[in-house]
């Protein structure tokens, strides 16, 4: 069946991968014991509460309560298909899938979505081959030529050209089917009062705009001379929005993952020049600050983040803009050393790749390092008043980081500069640490405990710990599943415990050994699913003895059978009421307030 992968293929696929590697691709894990440890990349959390398990192929973020199997955690992070994070999985393990699947499973459900996906993929297309193979498009591929770019990396950008007419891309269009009016929203074509629909890009140099999954959403047009606009962008739309895009991310993303780094520019250009010479973890932002979304994502894949902008003054400028919202998000931002006036594709034609990277991006300076430069052009320091007043600045920042062997550091450098006893510096700065922590909150530079699993919670009533236990070791242990289902069957109190036991019965039935990652794909609502990844993960269902079972056993069963005593009582004293026995039920009721208070305290 075209669009459906067996049953068995997916769990072949599933099992072919090792969980821990997958995340691992997104996520630093730390091993620990016999799970992983990380930064729950689902929320934002300095101490890691997020775990992976190899043994169980599962994650589970105690956080937030994300889990679920590798297939789960794809679908969540990615924002895949089912069958997109089957595909992705399987081309990892290297497993052949059957060809039929078919594209539409894999595609958006919006079907409009869709059809501006298609005529973005269509266009890029268009612009590519007329860059190549047109005559119009000749003194472009002869410009880009001249500026270094090799057809090589032409292609790889799929860089084009657009016509110099009023209606190339309207006919093409048309032609292929997509709607005018459609075309206009996706910032294709342009329409004027008349309702004559018209080419947006017109006689320019074409950079596809590619999303994070590398399908192409918006494009940016640049000028062939000096015309203003110089660059022409699409419009911003649903699928493309600025602040969110990152030029060049999906291809960037697996050299960013395993370098841990990423570096940042500001323009096209200086993106495709620097991995034309060798630099693949390049991203760009379209000319615009980075944004809280962008840092976001960057600091999921990259520990470190240079920033390589202009060696000009707005430049500099947008470095200072940058570097505050990127160091907020933890990692260590560095900013690249370019000399004044030059871009860093100006640097890469002029010198080389190699230079570029042993002279400007190997010797970044720490972003700390760069702003007590930087601020530096807004004193003269030749005056008392204004040098202190930069010392002042500069021991505020320093007592913000975290690390004293870092705050050391810039104190001495500056005790050195302005030749000041270090000792006073120091003081300043602690004075200054003190006084911005507000009693009861945790000190910033004291590494706090790791975040663990409730395992039994103090506040919830014992038979539900029980439950809780109980169901944890039946996900981990067929025979123990077993007996329980030979005690008391379904018979547990908290519906989301029945629900997965009956599941379970079934799975174990149809011969399945313990593997709570297959078995999740078997439960269908997501709350559930996590408290059963939550269960399986939690050390609460390793070992067992016999007393202990049966101790849980007898809880759940007498949480039931006060459960339906009082069930019962109370349907005996609406019986009393009916029957004008006011002392009855009223007595009725007292028996069940003591039961009630009873069952709480066990
Ligand atoms: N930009 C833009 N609109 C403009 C000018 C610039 O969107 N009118 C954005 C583009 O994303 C551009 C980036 O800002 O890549 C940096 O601008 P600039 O340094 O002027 O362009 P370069 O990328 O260096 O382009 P080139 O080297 O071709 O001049
Ligand atoms: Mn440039």
């Amino acid at each position: 069946m075209a669009g459906r992968i067996p049953e068995e293929t997916v769990d072949e696929i599933r099992k072919s991968v090792d969980i821990a590697d997958i995340i691992g691709d997104y996520v630093q894990l730390k091993r620990q014991g016999r799970n992983y440890f990380g930064l729950c990349p689902f929320h934002g959390e300095n101490t890691p509460s997020f775990s992976v398990s190899s043994d169980k192929q599962i994650f589970h973020c105690f956080g937030c309560g994300k889990g679920g199997n590798v297939y789960s955690f794809l679908m969540e992070l990615e924002g895949y298909s089912f069958i997109q994070a089957v595909k992705t999985v399987a081309e990892k393990a290297g497993v052949q899938l059957p060809d039929d699947l078919g594209e539409e499973t894999s595609k958006p459900h919006d079907p409009e979505a869709q059809n501006v996906l298609d005529a973005h993929m269509w266009l890029t297309k268009l612009y590519h081959h007329l860059l190549r193979h047109s005559k119009e498009g000749k003194e472009a591929l002869s410009y880009l030529h001249e500026r270094g770019f090799t057809d090589e990396i032409i292609e790889k950008y799929s860089l084009g050209f657009s016509p110099p007419s009023q209606e190339f891309v309207v006919t093409f269009l048309e032609k292929k089917g997509f709607h005018p009016q459609t075309m206009v929203k996706a910032g294709l074509l342009v329409v004027n009062d008349q309702g004559e629909y018209s080419d947006r890009f017109r006689a320019r140099i074409m950079f596809p705009l590619r999303n994070h999954l590398g399908k192409t959403v918006a494009f940016a047009g640049r000028a062939m001379g000096d015309q203003s606009p110089k660059y022409l962008n699409s419009p911003e739309t649903n699928l493309f929005q600025k602040n969110r895009l990152l030029y060049n991310f999906d291809s960037a993303r697996s050299t960013i993952r395993k370098s841990k780094t990423v570096v940042l520019f500001e323009g096209f250009a200086d993106v495709i020049s620097a991995d034309q010479a060798g630099i693949h973890n390049g991203v760009g932002t379209m000319g615009t600050a980075v944004s809280q979304t962008q840092a976001q994502l960057l600091k999921r894949y990259a520990d470190e983040i240079i920033i390589c902008y202009d060696g000009d003054k707005a430049g500099q400028q947008a470095t200072v803009k940058a570097g505050e919202i990127l160091k907020q998000t933890g990692c260590t931002v560095k900013t690249a050393r370019l000399p004044e006036g030059m871009d860093p594709d100006d640097y890469i034609k002029k010198f080389g790749g190699e230079r570029f990277k042993s002279e400007v991006l190997d010797p970044s300076d720490p972003y700390t390092s760069f702003i007590i430069n930087y601020w530096k052009r807004n004193y003269n320091l030749q005056l008392e008043g204004d040098r202190i007043a930069y010392i002042e600045k500069v021991v505020q920042e320093v007592a913000k980081l975290d690390r004293a062997i870092e705050r050391e550091h810039y104190l001495h450098e500056i005790a050195r500069e302005f030749d000041i006893a270090v000792e006073t510096l120091k003081q300043e700065a602690d004075e200054v640490r003190k006084k911005s922590y507000t009693p009861g909150r945790p000190v910033p530079n004291v590494e706090k405990p790791q975040a663990r699993a409730p395992m039994q919670s103090k506040l919830l009533p014992a038979f539900h710990n029980a439950e809780r236990k109980l169901v944890a070791i039946m996900l981990n242990n067929p025979v123990i599943a077993e007996k329980v289902q030979e005690e008391i069957g379904g018979a547990f109190n908290i519906s989301e415990h029945q629900v997965i036991v009956t599941h379970l019965y079934a799975y174990y039935e149809d011969g399945h050994e313990s593997d709570i990652s297959q078995f999740v794909e078997r439960l269908d609502d997501p709350s559930i699913k996590e408290l059963a990844v939550q269960l399986a993960m939690s050390p609460i269902g390793e070992e067992v003895t016999d007393q202990e079972l049966a101790d849980y056993i007898y809880r759940i069963k007498a949480e039931k059978t006060d459960r339906t005593d009082i069930k019962g009582l109370i349907e005996e004293q609406k019986l009393a009421e009916q029957h004008n026995d006011p002392v009855k039920a009223a007595q009725i009721a007292m028996e069940v307030l003591k039961r009630k208070k009873e069952m709480r305290n066990i």
